[in-house]
């Protein structure tokens, strides 16, 4: 059982909620006329590059999940609600309902804890899941037919210094492979996660009106694409180091740690990923980023 545990694929799998208000799912409330179809498209070419593969699991890191002491893993079987976006109401009221594999959580607890991170599971049923998780595994797999585990963002560190948040976060990435190798689980992980985060701070009054998107400011825009360009050239180390000023200088949700969770679960890949799409919400820099582990065993 154990040999065939494995990361399928990783993914920068990013959250709006105008992505899933604007695919009219029947689970959230608001109806919308169209938009955003670029991203929406490469989510589409995203889940249909998984459609032959075999997957147990979805294992998500969320910025929205923000917690100030350890990292936290949800660890109730089921959950179901009502998720509401604190800044969008009105494009999303999503009836959620889902399952956990709280095995492969225990053990992403246990092999984080071994490895000297502050964790801990979230046994409250009640726990209202937040919907950054929600919208990256919609997007990925709207059917909701695979369990998943979702991880915190945990900021104690960032108090500190980005460097050593970025530390811990690889750490969590790496005992985040041990469980699923050592759980026999198939498993994709989605860094829930935009790149530059400039938005606007008044919406259209259609929020759908195309005429209105576009990236805010063209620094944002060079900084994605020298980040995009590393991950598609297999610069890990390099993207790595550009992280901290490219936080600073673009306000990047990556801060939260859900992409550097993610290279470290994919051990530093020096192989090209795929960038299904890149596009921009209310002004933030988004792109849809898929690596494949088993390049690295094509070009080894
Ligand atoms: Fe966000």
């Amino acid at each position: 059982m154990s040999s065939r545990g494995r990361i399928v694929r990783g993914v920068l799998a990013p959250h709006p909620p105008h992505l899933v208000y604007a695919e009219n799912p029947p689970q959230n409330e608001p109806r919308a006329e169209c938009g955003w179809e670029e991203l929406r498209w490469g989510y589409e070419r995203l889940r249909h590059r998984l459609e032959g593969e075999e997957v147990d699991v979805l294992v998500v890191h969320s910025p929205h999940w923000k917690t100030s002491v350890a990292h936290h893993v949800l660890a109730v079987p089921h959950f179901e609600s009502l998720s509401v976006d604190p800044i969008f109401p009105n494009l999303f009221r999503f009836h959620y309902s889902l399952d956990v594999d709280t095995e492969l959580a225990g053990a992403i607890l246990e092999e984080g804890q071994a490895a000297g991170l502050a964790m801990k599971s979230m046994e409250n049923p009640d726990f209202r899941v937040d919907y950054g998780t929600i919208t990256s595994c919609h997007l990925t797999r709207p059917a909701w037919d695979l369990p998943i585990v979702a991880l915190s963002s945990n900021m104690a560190a960032t108090y500190f210094s980005d460097e050593v948040a970025m530390e811990q976060q690889l750490a969590l990435g790496r005992a985040t492979a041990r469980a699923v190798e050592a759980t026999g689980r198939r498993a994709v992980l989605l860094a829930s996660c935009s790149l530059s985060h400039r938005h606007f701070t008044e919406e259209p009054e259609i929020p759908e009106d195309m005429a209105f998107e576009h990236i805010y400011h063209h620094g944002q825009y060079l900084w994605d694409m020298r980040v995009l360009e590393h991950m598609r050239r297999g610069r890990t180390r390099e993207l790595l180091a550009d992280l901290p000023d490219f936080i600073e200088q673009s306000v990047s949700e990556v801060r939260e740690g859900s992409l550097t969770w993610l290279l470290g679960a994919l051990d530093l890949p020096d192989y090209p990923a795929t960038v299904h799409a890149y596009g921009t919400v209310i002004g933030t820099g988004n792109a849809i980023v898929e690596w494949n582990p088993a390049d690295r065993e094509v070009r080894a």
